[in-house]
């Protein structure tokens, strides 16, 4: 802010404070005023549509999917796309506390007189991107699928036209691939990570059996090798992935198998 500048602030600042009232005891009576309209709607909301309460914990449950509250939805999937354990902490904890540290020294780095919001294009562009991130983010943590199931259902093409034995491998495989960790490193459908690894909703478009079996004895890292795996997992564990197809995709068993 150069002389003019604060010597045009510092006259309408004396004009506004002149005209204005003081602060004890309008603003407290207005804000006062605020707090028990909201503290007000609360107490009606929860009297009409109560507030709910979950099931109590279970230390002994192996099947829960741990979800933060919704508005952590964001933080929760910094976690999820973030994947090296050593910079896990600097994205989680680093990135907003930086955000918050930028936000405090505002004042001290943006001296600029202009309130307009066109007129401070920094300020501007770092809010509206704030809060795009924090809403796409939101939106990702929220739609993230559990890494303990396959909500995807059975196909059809297979459930209805491969022989039994196939269909038995199909179904099992479907079962038991979460409990090995691959949704750790890749997505079958909406469930599991975005990566390292590449998304397997079609593996069998890219892969045959074969292939697939070949991966998993010998995968390149940071893919763990499976092949200590019991057979008949390894084999079901295949056979699911090798009827994952695009064409079998679109084509899902009436009700979603379940
Ligand atoms: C630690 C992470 C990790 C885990 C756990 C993991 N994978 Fe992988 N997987 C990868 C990566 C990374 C690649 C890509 C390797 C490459 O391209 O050479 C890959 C590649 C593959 C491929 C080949 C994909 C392609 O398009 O060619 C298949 C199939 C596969 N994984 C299946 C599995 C299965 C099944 C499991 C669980 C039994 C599993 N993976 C567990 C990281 C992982």
């Amino acid at each position: 802010m150069n002389r003019r500048e604060k010597e045009q602030y510092l006259r309408e600042y004396a004009v506004l404070k002149a005209k204005g009232k003081p602060f004890f005891p309008y603003v407290i009576a207005k804000d006062g005023a605020m707090v028990m309209i909201v503290i007000g709607i609360i107490l009606t909301m929860s009297y009409l549509l109560g507030g709910t309460i979950a099931a109590k914990a279970d230390p002994t449950s192996t099947t829960v999917v741990p979800r933060p509250e919704w508005y952590y939805y964001f933080v929760f999937e910094l976690l999820r796309v973030v994947k090296p354990a050593a910079i896990t902490p600097l994205a989680t904890v680093g990135i907003p506390t930086v955000c918050l540290i930028l936000l405090l020294l505002l004042p001290f780095y943006d001296r600029g007189p202009e309130r307009h919001p066109l007129r401070r294009p920094i300020a501007t562009t770092a809010g509206v991107l704030t809060i795009l991130v924090t809403g796409y983010l939101t939106w990702m943590g929220a739609e993230a699928g559990a890494p303990t199931e396959i909500a995807m259902p059975p196909s059809a093409n297979v459930v209805n036209k491969e022989d039994p034995e196939t269909v038995e491998l199909y179904l099992k495989g479907r079962e038991e691939l979460p409990s090995l960790g691959c949704l750790a490193c890749h997505q079958i459908g909406e469930n599991g990570n975005h990566g390292p690894g590449p998304k397997l909703t079609d593996i069998a478009d890219r892969l045959p059996e074969a292939g697939i079996a070949q991966t998993l004895r010998n995968p390149t890292a940071p893919m763990p090798s499976y092949q200590s795996l019991e057979p008949e997992k390894f084999k079901a564990v295949v056979t699911y992935l090798g009827h994952l197809t695009k064409e079998n995709e679109e084509n899902p068993v009436e009700g979603g198998g379940e």
